[in-house]
């Protein structure tokens, strides 16, 4: 059994507590408070991620994408793939792929499953509901995991890299893409402006949720540094554990493989 991380959960006297955003929740409490924050952006989810990254997101989906370099046939399973922007770039770049998105939150799902059938994806992607730390899936089941965004959000990070070991196949690859905590020093202050200052006022106006988009910042800046989370991708199984920082470190794509 792996060791439990700061950054992740704590107990104190008989409650296990974690963090939801800057503040300290029962960890029982936190995928229902998640929950709560994408059923109520999800209709608006992909306009503010173009708004709030100015379209850049898009660059780091496809930098994972072409990471992955997915060959003929491959079985990808995009971990709280949500409204389907990993999924839709995987399809395009595959050649006769097929991906299953996972997502815990129904609602994005519905929104995912909705631009597959507008896209003609419906026969090469499913949608299943299921949390990243117990996945639906038979163990080394798939060629490919990966996760963007998702992971900062899960309760026990530890265990949704238990269960991507798990449900790979060996020489299965592991990707996930997250926002780092710290970026260039010169950037940090401007960073956190923009963040704290910026983001909720646009998350408020545009999917009328600024608090959801205060917890998004927060999270952030609770989410392990890169070397760490690299190191507790290692501690998952993983081998040729790496990362690379892109847009002067705001987001870092990790990589791994199970052999
Ligand atoms: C910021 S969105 C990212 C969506 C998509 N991957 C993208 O990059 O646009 C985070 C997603 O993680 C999902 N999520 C949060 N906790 C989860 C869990 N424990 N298991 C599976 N999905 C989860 C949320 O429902 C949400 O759809």
């Amino acid at each position: 059994m792996m060791s439990s991380d700061k950054n992740e959960s704590a107990t104190s006297g008989t409650d296990t507590t974690t963090h939801f955003g800057f503040r300290t929740v029962a960890e029982s409490e936190k995928a229902g408070m998640v929950k709560g924050v994408f059923n109520s952006v999800a209709d608006r989810y992909d306009v503010m991620n173009d708004f709030m990254s100015a379209g850049v997101h898009r660059l780091w989906k496809d930098s994972l994408i072409n990471s992955l370099n997915p060959r003929a046939g491959m079985q990808l399973l995009d971990v709280a793939g949500g409204t389907g922007d990993i999924a839709f770039r995987f399809l395009e770049a595959s050649d006769g792929g097929h991906v299953t998105v996972c997502d815990i939150n129904a609602e994005m799902l519905r929104v995912g499953k909705g631009r597959a059938e507008a896209k003609g994806y419906a026969d090469r992607a499913d949608f299943v509901c299921g949390d990243a730390q117990k996945l639906p899936f038979e163990n080394r089941s798939m060629d490919a995991y990966t996760i963007a965004f998702g992971i900062r959000n899960v309760t026990r990070v530890h265990e949704a890299l238990a269960e991507a070991y798990r449900v790979l196949k060996p020489s299965g690859r592991f990707l996930c893409l997250e926002f780092s905590p710290v970026v260039v020093p010169i950037l940090q202050k401007a960073y956190d402006a923009y963040s704290f200052n910026v983001i909720p006022k646009m998350g408020g106006i545009i999917t009328k949720d600024e608090e959801s988009y205060q917890y998004l910042v927060e999270s952030i800046r609770r989410f392990p540094a890169p070397q760490k989370f690299a190191e507790m991708i290692s501690e998952a199984g993983f081998s040729r554990v790496g990362w690379r920082s892109m847009s002067a470190g705001v987001v870092a794509l990790h990589t791994g493989v199970r052999i």
